[in-house]
């Protein structure tokens, strides 16, 4: 069973936090909103609460999860080492969607890392996230709140529909404000990696870090660096088509055969686009307001029982990286691209 408490996202009720921090505490698992997106939370020092994670989600065991902690001194007793460049980013970042890779203690289960010889580690900066690891006392372990593959949640109802009756407690605390997951940069090794793009872009990390560089994605399902590199993540059940703004008219004409053919098109536009769209969705042309309304907007079209979502493309400059990434990972195929 599982229950959902409603609480004030900016002053969330102590009494309703001591609740949830004692479902943790008791190796329990419990869904809260970050400012990026809703997170699975189990205490991240308990590894049969872990576990837990990993089955609610359907999740294979090679990804590794993101301890959440309340500042930058948690973060560090989850490191063995603290780079001075962690020191940096954390100082300037945090609270906020930005995780660091640093070398892990080895108290830190092997579930959360997968056995890698580094731990992810956040600091959010949502009130309800934040009371909620403060009131634990412990790190909380949590990936998005939904079965792996799926559309991640920016709403408690997106959880509940991914999540219902698999995980103990609900923390509804309205809709995330970022709306894509933290940008996670690797600080273990020499040089600084960008392993997913995110809520904090490489622009503005880069005055700290220096040049940025990005790992590429990687096939196959081995142990890997970051599974954010998985392909064919953050996907709707709709099918997502992307197309470039120069090519309106053949997406138009895709629309076009679409519904001839008895499909529900739905949108994601720029600009309106004259064409026989059932669920057109009108976009922000900026890249924040965009990405915190993408998830949302995706979970709308596919509770309208959309099959097909014509996508056009956002620019292709660094600020509009993290809304990109995750327009490609969720699309299959391209319109106006042969393909
Ligand atoms: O915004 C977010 O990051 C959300 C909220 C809930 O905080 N969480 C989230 O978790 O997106 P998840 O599990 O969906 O993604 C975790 C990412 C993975 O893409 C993985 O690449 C990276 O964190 N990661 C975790 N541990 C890592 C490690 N030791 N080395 C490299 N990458 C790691
Ligand atoms: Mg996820």
């Amino acid at each position: 069973m599982t229950s959902i408490i409603q609480v004030d996202p900016l002053h969330p009720e102590p009494e309703r936090i001591a609740r949830a921090a004692s479902v943790l505490r008791a190796g329990g698992l419990v869904a809260f909103p970050t400012e990026t997106v809703y997170g699975l939370g189990a205490n991240a020092l308990d590894a049969d609460a872990v576990r837990r994670i990993y089955q609610a989600k359907g999740r294979p065991g090679y990804n590794p999860l993101i301890a959440h902690v309340a500042d930058e001194e948690g973060a560090r007793r989850l490191a063995s080492r603290w780079p001075p460049l962690a020191a940096r980013l954390a100082e300037a970042f945090w609270p906020g969607p930005l995780t660091l890779v640093v070398p892990r203690r080895p108290e830190v289960p092997d579930v959360v890392t997968a056995g890698l010889d580094t731990v992810a580690v956040r600091a959010p900066s949502h009130p309800v996230a934040r009371a909620l690891i403060t009131a634990a006392g412990v790190p909380v372990a949590a990936p998005s709140a939904n079965r792996f593959t799926e559309l991640s949640p920016t709403l408690a109802r997106h959880v509940e529909r991914s999540l219902g009756g698999r995980v103990d407690l609900i923390v509804d605390g309205g809709p995330t404000t970022v709306g894509i997951e933290s940008t996670v940069v690797d600080v273990s090794g020499d040089a600084p990696l960008l392993l997913r793009p995110g809520g904090i872009s490489a622009e503005e990390l880069e005055p700290l870090t220096g040049p940025l560089a990005a790992m590429g994605p990687i096939a196959g399902s081995e142990a890997r660096p970051s599974p954010g590199m998985i392909e064919r993540h953050y996907a709707p059940r709709a099918e997502l088509r992307l197309f470039d703004s120069d090519r309106r008219g053949a997406a138009a004409d895709a629309a076009r055969v679409e519904s001839e053919r008895g499909r529900k098109v739905g949108a994601l536009l720029l600009a309106p686009l004259a064409a026989p769209i059932r669920h057109p969705i009108l976009m922000p042309t900026d890249p924040a307001a965009y990405a915190r309304a993408l998830y949302a907007s995706l979970h709308l079209l596919d509770e309208e029982g959309c099959d097909v979502v014509l996508v056009e493309r956002v620019p292709g400059t660094r600020r509009w990286e993290g809304v990109a990434d995750r327009l490609e990972r969720g699309a299959v195929r391209v319109v106006g691209h042969g393909g």
